[in-house]
């Protein structure tokens, strides 16, 4: 474990086997749609790479990079686009793969602007949420882990572009860091 990590949140061996359910369920869910993945750059890489093995049904990928964060803690509310998709949503099952869901103000961005190219549908798949931390409410069909209102670093998410490679989620201590 590295050395200013604090307690493990969610293990790998957890990470695994949630992941696997979330992929049976997607893949009931959409069997005989036209599913496009959308993972939000960069903390949902390492969750949209797991889940995606995870399917039994056709899918096609896509990615967004949005900023709202830069190197802070919190959020600061203004969300900008710095690359858009590749491809056209207009009609197709969209699903927005996110790693965290906190204020939730980048994600009720996003869907207010991918809602807007006419998709056939618009879900939300995320891997944790941190209910206490909402400050504006989105739907969230599909929900890995519900986590309390602790910093986490791990498996994509990370602090000042630190952790993402870790393979477990794990709370990071307010004092092993400077915050930014
Ligand atoms: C994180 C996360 C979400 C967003 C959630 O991204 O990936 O996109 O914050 O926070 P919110 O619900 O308060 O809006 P971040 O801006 O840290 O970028 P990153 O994915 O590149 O780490």
């Amino acid at each position: 474990m590295a050395a200013s990590v604090g307690e493990v949140l969610i293990s790998s061996e957890q990470l695994e086997l949630r992941i696997q359910e979330l992929g049976s369920q997607i893949s009931r869910d959409y069997a005989g749609k036209d599913l496009v993945m959308v993972g939000v750059l960069r903390g949902a890489v390492v969750f949209i790479a797991d889940l995606l093995r995870q399917l039994e049904v056709p899918c096609e990928i896509d990615f967004m990079a949005v900023s709202s964060y830069g190197s802070s803690r919190d959020s600061s509310g203004v969300v900008r686009i710095l690359k858009d998709l590749d491809d056209s949503i207009t009609g197709r099952d969209v699903l927005i793969v996110e790693d965290i869901v906190d204020s939730g103000l980048t994600l009720n961005y996003l869907m207010r602007n991918l809602r807007a190219r006419d998709p056939a549908s618009l879900e939300v798949c995320s891997l944790l949420t941190k209910p206490e931390r909402r400050r504006v409410e989105v739907p969230i069909r599909y929900t890995g882990f519900e986590i309390p209102n602790t910093f986490v670093v791990g498996y994509g998410l990370d602090h000042a572009q630190r952790y993402r490679n870790l393979d477990y989620v794990a709370s990071l201590p307010e004092d092993s860091v400077p915050t930014l």
